[in-house]
């Protein structure tokens, strides 16, 4: 590990300034951090006060890591500037969903796959904020367990669709979600593919196969938005290949890494309570036969996207995860 690198976070937004702030809360050893964004302008991240820079390509010489959290797609960040900082020497941790399924860029989770990190070649893929906590506590029961079905369904706060999803609920802006938001329940995140399922569920079911190297797995999701500011939460169902006991179950989440156990009565975590905290809660523990069944909850700006991403770096310097 060296003594202190030059990290540049791409984007201003609320992935970005979660950046910032777990970059100094983990104490990740910096020598230089620069944010970009698409326009220059003194901006205050996390109580930080920033001369943000414009992404563009010179803006990454001399970049060991670059954080990368601007919007996907053709005219994205990522897409267009990800190459340009690999060439000048940078390492790209990218939160957007451009690359995850690339066969030859890897999607860590760091508790569940670090080791896909060893393949790297310069690119590495930050999973979908619903998907990493859902492997997180997948995880450990398919090592004790095996899992052959997973059904889902998810309660997503509005802060996951950046600052403009946060507008939609605070200040009723009407051009983010199909139907109105405050005091409402939306099961539609993304478009709709062919087969029914929406871009979001899809994601949930390719990047955990991905992840956890299972290609077979059955994952059925329902994704649902709700006027939540932030913390996302799952009703997650696991069918496994052997009969379990409660006990048991208790005992592998209880141990397993990155997940906080809230018991498993009417014990359980909410997002509000949640919200600014980096773990995995899990709690609401049900089991019968082969079935599990219970209740998550993670802040999809921490572990579901900064606090992921910085996990990785440290795996890659060498420093804690
Ligand atoms: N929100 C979540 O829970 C979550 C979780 C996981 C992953 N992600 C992913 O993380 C990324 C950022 O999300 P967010 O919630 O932070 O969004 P956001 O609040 O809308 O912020 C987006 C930021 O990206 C910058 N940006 C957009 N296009 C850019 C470009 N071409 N070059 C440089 N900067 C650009 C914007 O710059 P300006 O300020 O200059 O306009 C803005 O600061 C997205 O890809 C999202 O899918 C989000």
């Amino acid at each position: 590990m060296r003594e202190g690198y030059t990290v540049a976070v791409v984007g201003a937004g609320l992935v970005g300034e979660r950046l910032v702030a777990e970059l100094r809360r983990r104490e990740f050893p910096l020598k230089e951090l620069r944010v970009l964004a698409r326009s220059a302008r003194r901006a205050v991240l996390a109580g930080e006060t920033f001369e943000v820079g414009v992404a563009e390509p010179d803006a990454f010489e001399g970049v060991d890591f670059a954080f990368f959290a601007g919007t996907e797609g053709e005219k994205g960040a990522a897409v267009q500037l990800a190459r340009e900082a690999i060439d000048r020497g940078a390492i790209v941790i990218d939160n957007g969903s451009d690359f995850r399924l690339d066969p030859q860029v890897p999607l860590v989770v760091p508790e569940v796959n670090s080791e896909a990190l060893n393949d790297h070649r310069g690119l590495i893929a930050n999973a979908n904020c619903s998907t990493i906590q859902m492997v997180v506590t997948l995880a450990p029961l398919i090592r004790e367990f095996g899992v052959r079905k997973v059904v889902v369904s998810t309660y997503q706060a509005v802060s996951g669709s950046g600052r403009s999803g946060v507008e939609a609920l605070e200040d009723g802006r009407a051009d983010v979600y199909p139907k109105t938001i405050a005091g409402n329940a939306i099961p539609l995140i993304g478009g709709v593919g062919e087969d029914g399922y929406t871009t979001e569920e899809t994601k949930m079911r390719e990047e955990s196969r991905k992840i956890l190297s299972l290609p077979e797995l059955e994952v059925h999701a329902t994704a649902v938005r709700i006027p939540v500011h932030t913390g996302h939460s799952e009703s997650v169902y696991a069918e496994t290949e052997e009969r379990v006991s409660l006990s048991e179950v208790v005992e592998a989440l209880q141990d397993a890494p990155g997940v906080v156990f809230c018991g498993n009565a009417g014990d359980f975590p909410t997002p509000l309570e949640v919200a600014g905290e980096p773990g995995t809660y899990v709690g609401r523990i049900r089991v019968e036969g082969n079935s599990i069944t219970y209740w998550c909850v993670a802040d999809n700006l921490l572990k579901g996207a900064a606090t992921n991403a910085v996990q990785i770096a440290e795996a890659l310097v060498g420093a804690r995860v």
